[in-house]
């Protein structure tokens, strides 16, 4: 990729030239240290700290505005970080400007060439490199295969879906042969079925490539569980928690993350007693047991969350709480059933069942059980 390669990817200022500092201690391909970007009076990254492997993909995660394409763009050198440094395969890269960095980006926009063919699309970053014609040619043909549009070469991007269109901004970026590749949000511009396709796709294409280091934003959680190795989680520019899909949805370390990523019973307890390694809590007026925090003093405050595929309508949990049904939504396969818990503080929980497990006879107002596992109970970071 080059300035002219992408001349849509206007306002970046030029790379500053640093002193060479010695290669960074581990091998990673991406790594950032502590990087603060600031725009004027918005501070977009605040201490950014990240590692991508080869042959890893990485998902950045989060809201809107929270500093994704920011970040993005640290990597690809549009912008130089007010603090913090940045490695690019284990060496200082302030000083590398974006056309030497080696990298492909694929945007949410296809940014195609309107009057190019795809072939030509997908050629243009190698003629810019001055490749032999022959060689160009075996590339774009490699590349067709690689996303499946061997056959659409000579059409142009208004003939092709938004779907296909995508691929073809895949395929040119990959052409370049770039060891790190960049995507921005590639599948939010496209309706609901053709991203869950195209997401099997990118993960597909991410095991014939693994040599290649990926970098990933999204803000779809989803989409994010899919099709990542790791997810680094944001907020407000900074790191609110990196793991493995597994872990980022099934231990969340704040309420923001556990919020983010779909749990959505978030309770606010004291303890009241420690008993077999857990701690007795009040949810309304009915008493649970969730695992005990490491330090746990009587009347202590405790923030769990759990998650609602984890609360049955039945009575075999170890914590059963008695409330009062007032909300349910169907989602197909499943149903949301809300409960109220009452109480000096009253807690509303949901459940989320399969919906041959709801009695559409039920009528708000009604007493309904609820249980769940003390296991199921994560403490988080209030
Ligand atoms: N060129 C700029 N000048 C001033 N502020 C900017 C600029 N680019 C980004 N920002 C601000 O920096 C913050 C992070 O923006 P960024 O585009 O990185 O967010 P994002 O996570 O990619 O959001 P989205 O999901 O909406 O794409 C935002 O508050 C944004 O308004
Ligand atoms: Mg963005």
């Amino acid at each position: 990729m080059s300035d002219a390669t992408f001349p849509w990817d206007g306002g970046s200022g030029p790379a500053v030239a640093t002193a060479p500092l010695p290669p960074a201690p581990d091998a990673a391909c991406i790594r950032l240290d502590a990087v603060t970007v600031d725009f004027r009076d918005t501070r977009a990254l605040d201490g950014l700290t990240l590692r991508v492997s080869r042959g890893e993909l990485v998902t950045l995660l989060g809201p809107s505005g929270c500093g994704k394409t920011t970040a993005l763009r640290v990597v690809a050198g549009f912008i130089s970080p007010s603090g913090g440094r940045v490695y690019l395969r284990g060496a200082p890269a302030e000083a590398l400007p974006p056309h030497r960095r080696n990298i492909g980006l694929v945007y949410q926009h296809y940014a195609l060439f309107p009057h190019m063919t795809v072939a030509q699309n997908v050629a243009f970053g190698l003629k810019v490199r001055r490749w032999p014609a022959a060689r160009v040619r075996d590339k774009v043909g490699e590349m067709l295969d690689l996303v499946r549009l061997g056959q659409w070469g000579g059409r142009y991007p208004r003939e092709l879906s938004g779907g296909m269109q995508q691929r073809v901004a895949v395929a040119r970026a990959m052409a370049i042969e770039p060891d790190i590749l960049l995507f921005d949000e590639p599948l939010s511009a496209l309706d609901a079925r053709l991203r869950v396709e195209l997401r099997e796709e990118i993960k597909q294409l991410h095991r014939r490539i693994p040599d290649v280091a990926i970098l990933y934003v999204t803000h779809d959680q989803e989409e994010a569980l899919v099709i990542s190795d790791r997810i680094v989680v944001m907020n407000a520019g900074r790191v609110a928690q990196i793991g493995t899909p597994e872990e980022v949805f099934s231990r969340p370390r704040t309420i923001f993350c556990a919020e983010f990523m779909g749990a959505s019973n978030i309770v606010h307890a004291a303890v009241l007693e420690r008993r077999n390694g857990a701690a007795v809590v009040a949810v309304g007026s009915e008493r649970v047991e969730i695992p005990a925090p490491i330090t746990c003093a009587l009347g202590q405050p405790v923030t769990f969350c759990v998650r609602p595929e984890r609360v049955r309508l039945d009575t075999h949990g170890a914590n059963r709480v008695r409330g009062v049904f007032d909300d349910v939504s169907f989602k197909g396969a499943a149903v949301t059933v809300r409960v109220t818990v009452p109480g000096s503080a009253p807690v509303r929980l949901a459940a989320e069942v399969p919906a041959g497990q709801w009695d559409s006879a039920r009528r708000v107002g009604e007493e309904l059980v609820l249980s769940f596992d003390r296991a199921d109970c994560v403490i988080v970071d209030a």
